[in-house]
This record gives C-alpha cells, sequence and structure tokens, in this order.
C-alpha cells in the first residue's frame, strides 16, 4: 500500500474522466496536463504510475483504486494489469460496461471527424459470452532465447505467455510454448473453429530456423512450407473458404457470418446486379454477393495482396460472375475498372480508404445504389465518412460489434446512400 509519504514523484492521484482513443480515460495532472492512463474506468480516483511523457501530455498506468467504478471487475487473464501484457485494454471491466465505453469511443469519432451527433449500440455477437477464447489467430513475439510471449503495452519488451485466455482453445493446445523457436522474431498462429490443423507462420531475419518443432501444426516461413498444411479452412454459411498463411481472415469466430448478413441486408443486392467489393482479402464478401446476383451479375473484387489473391480465385472457384482484380484500390482503379458499379462494398485495413479513394466513390456517376464501408477503426471510418457527406451522400444506417472484446477495438458496418436517393 502507498501512503502519501512514501509516494514517488511519478506518482500522481487522479480522477479519472471519459475513455479516450488509445483503451486509456483521459484525466488531469495536478499541473493541469492531460493524462492517458490505462487500467482504469471512468469516474475512478485511482493512483497512477506516469510511465511516458510527452509535450502536451502524460501517459499513466493506474496502479492503486482508491474509489472503484461499480463496472469494474476483477481480470480474466493472469497478465493483463500495469507493466504487463499489452493486447487486451479492458480486462477489468464488465462485458456491458466495455461496450458502453466502445459506444462512447464511436460516438465521439463521429462527432469530432464527420460532424454527426449519432450514438449506435454496440451488438453482442454469439461465441464469447464471457468475452473470452475467441481469437483464432495470434501473433507472438519471441524473445532471444526463443521464447513465445505478447509484447507490453507500447514497448519492445515481451511478457513471457503460453496460454493467452482470449485466443481459442485450438489456438492454446497448439502449444507453441512447448517449443524454443531460436532464430525466430514473430510467429503468428491460426487456427479455424472449422477443423484442420493450425497453422503457423514464422517470421525472422535469418536464413534458417533452428529445427522444426514437433508439434502438430503446418509451418510456412518466407513464403515457403516447411510442413504442410499452409492453409486453414473457414467455412460461411456452408460455404468453405482456404485462407492462406498470412492472408487477412476475419479473428472473431463470428464476424464473418454476422458482417456478411450485415453487408448483405444493408446493400440489398438484386439478382443481376454490378457490385464492386474493394480490399476483398481472400473473398469473403465476394462470394457471399455473387450467390446473390448470380450468373446475370457481376462481382468485381479488387484485392492487392498475391497470397490473398489466389486464394480468392480458389474460393471463388466455379463463379463465372467473379472479375478479380488484383491492384491497390485508388482514385484511379475505381474510375477505371469497377465499371459503373451498381453496390459497393469497402473493407479497407486499419488505416481506412483515405478521402481520395472516398471521393473518388461518391464521385462515381451514376453512383451506386449503396454503399457499404465496413471498418475496424472509428477514426479513418468517420474521416472518410465525413467526405461521403460533404459530397451530399447520407449515412441511412449504421451498426456496431463486439468483435474484439477485451480490448479497445469495435467494428463498423456503415450504409451510405447517393445525394438522389
Ligand atoms: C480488412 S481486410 C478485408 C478482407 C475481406 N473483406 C474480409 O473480410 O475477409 C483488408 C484487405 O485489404 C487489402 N488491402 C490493404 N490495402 C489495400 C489497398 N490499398 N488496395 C487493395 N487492397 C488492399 C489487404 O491485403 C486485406 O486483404
Amino acid at each position: 500500500m502507498v501512503t502519501p509519504s512514501t509516494v514517488p514523484a511519478d506518482v500522481v492521484e487522479l480522477e479519472v474522466g471519459a475513455i479516450a482513443a488509445g483503451g486509456g480515460c483521459v484525466a488531469r495532472a495536478p499541473d493541469g496536463r492531460v493524462v492517458f492512463v490505462r487500467h482504469c474506468l471512468p469516474g475512478e480516483r485511482v493512483r497512477a504510475l506516469i510511465t511516458s511523457e510527452a509535450t502536451s501530455y502524460l501517459r499513466a498506468d493506474a496502479i492503486e483504486v482508491l474509489e472503484a467504478s461499480p463496472d469494474r471487475v476483477e481480470p480474466g487473464c493472469s497478465h493483463a494489469g500495469p507493466g504487463r501484457c499489452g493486447g487486451c485494454d479492458f480486462q477489468h471491466v464488465a462485458l456491458p460496461a466495455q461496450r458502453r465505453l466502445k459506444e462512447d469511443l464511436v460516438a465521439e469519432q463521429l462527432s469530432r471527424l464527420a460532424g454527426l451527433d449519432l450514438r449506435v449500440a454496440v451488438e453482442e455477437v454469439p461465441g464469447a459470452p464471457d468475452g473470452l477464447g475467441w481469437r483464432t489467430r495470434v501473433t507472438f513475439a519471441v524473445d532471444h532465447h526463443g521464447r513465445i510471449g505478447l509484447r507490453r503495452h507500447r514497448s519492445h519488451d515481451i511478457e513471457p505467455i503460453e496460454h493467452c485466455p482470449i485466443a481459442t482453445d485450438r489456438v492454446n493446445d497448439a502449444s507453441l510454448g512447448a517449443h524454443l523457436w531460436r532464430g525466430a522474431r514473430q510467429l503468428e498462429v491460426v487456427a479455424s473453429p472449422d477443423g484442420g490443423k493450425p497453422v503457423v507462420l514464422v517470421e525472422t531475419g535469418k536464413d534458417r530456423l533452428d529445427g522444426l518443432p514437433g508439434l502438430d501444426v503446418g509451418i510456412v516461413w518466407k513464403g515457403r512450407t516447411l510442413r504442410a498444411p499452409d492453409h486453414v479452412q473457414f467455412e460461411v454459411d456452408t460455404v468453405r473458404f482456404g485462407v492462406g498463411a498470412g492472408v487477412f481472415w476475419q479473428v472473431h469466430p463470428s464476424a464473418a457470418p454476422v458482417l456478411t448478413a450485415a453487408v448483405l441486408s444493408g446493400l440489398e443486392a438484386r439478382t443481376g446486379d454490378r457490385v464492386a467489393d474493394l480490399y476483398a482479402g481472400a473473398g469473403l464478401f465476394t462470394v457471399a454477393l455473387a450467390r446473390v446476383v448470380g450468373p446475370t451479375g457481376t462481382v468485381v473484387a479488387v484485392e492487392r495482396s498475391g497470397p490473398a489473391v489466389a486464394d480468392l480465385r480458389r474460393n471463388a472457384t466455379g463463379l463465372g460472375q467473379v472479375e478479380i482484380v488484383r491492384a491497390d484500390v485508388t482514385p484511379a482503379v475505381v474510375g477505371r475498372r469497377l465499371g459503373r458499379p451498381d453496390l459497393i462494398v469497402l473493407d479497407p485495413a486499419r488505416a481506412g480508404a483515405g478521402r481520395d479513394v472516398m471521393a473518388a466513390l461518391v464521385g462515381l456517376d451514376p453512383p451506386p445504389r449503396r454503399i457499404a464501408y465496413v471498418s475496424c477503426e472509428p477514426a479513418p471510418f468517420a474521416r472518410d465518412l465525413a467526405v461521403a457527406l460533404g459530397a451530399g451522400w447520407t449515412l441511412g444506417s449504421l451498426r456496431a460489434f463486439d468483435l474484439f472484446p477485451m480490448t479497445e477495438h469495435v467494428e463498423l458496418v456503415g450504409i451510405l446512400e447517393p445525394p438522389s436517393a
């Protein structure tokens, strides 16, 4: 217990305010500076250790709770806490309160960046009622002894972890910690809930790996399959998708069906429609939309990654209505390669589509009937939405899904409608 007379200079007492992007809350230091504090909740009074200092703000970890929020719970992970694993932001927060905090974060970005006064409910998804056991893909760091772990918050230090409570049993049962991965820097393990062996993608700066583990997993290194399999199979609405090591796939087991349903119901595609699927990955939305528009329709799928395009091609086998464009999504590609789409879905990486691509999409003539924007990051989503609103488009609907329990992250599906609609 820290008593005031023994409080070190870098420990301050704080009244904790609202949640902020980045997983911490905002407080004021005694000298008036803004402090972003982790491991606390709005309304709490805490003692916090200053962990870093910038010109205009401080970062801190709450190390003692003086007045606790009713939303505080015992973390479900023994690695969570100040100075420990940086993977989860909300292990100490009850799940309904986690969702309210995410609602606050989304509302703040919509207001700040898109000028919209809108609060959407963050919907619980099936599959992880306690917020644990949902990650089908985990990236482990490897220390110089070859032991796996997860990085501490904003640090290169590694918290040794062999069992991650938010990962699925199939990921944890791969027992990657039973091997010393000497020479590796990072491992990404992906295990499908639909069966098959987990696949491990090994990243290393070295020319060779120091020994293959005696584990029942596929291993891919520097683009080479050292041990099969090098793909995992996911099933969505009776369709099987093969996804290679390193190719994007939604991480929560419910994400693929939930997002597919949200996109399909939001777009209301019809038989014969021409649809563009931008940032298509291994083809999750491409295949679903191709089935709806049928052989008389078309789905133009645009994706930059070669391995993703190879998977997409295989996953769309037999669907002659799918046209695949391997390219970066740019204003020029939007203008020349999509061919007057009736509908568009875009699901860009964390940074969003960007203003130029967004301006090109909402500037299409004739405009598509609807655009579905899928995003895992509220700030770039709100920035891109502002471009659409500025061009006279409206946000027809917005849904938010709790696809990343225990973290500050949230998935959004916005349906945009053109000026004439
Ligand atoms: C969030 S994933 C979405 C994939 C797919 N919609 C899904 O749900 O499985 C984003 C995809 O966009 C691709 N990508 C990232 N930046 C891109 C760009 N500028 N142009 C084209 N594709 C890009 C990535 O390779 C990745 O496959």
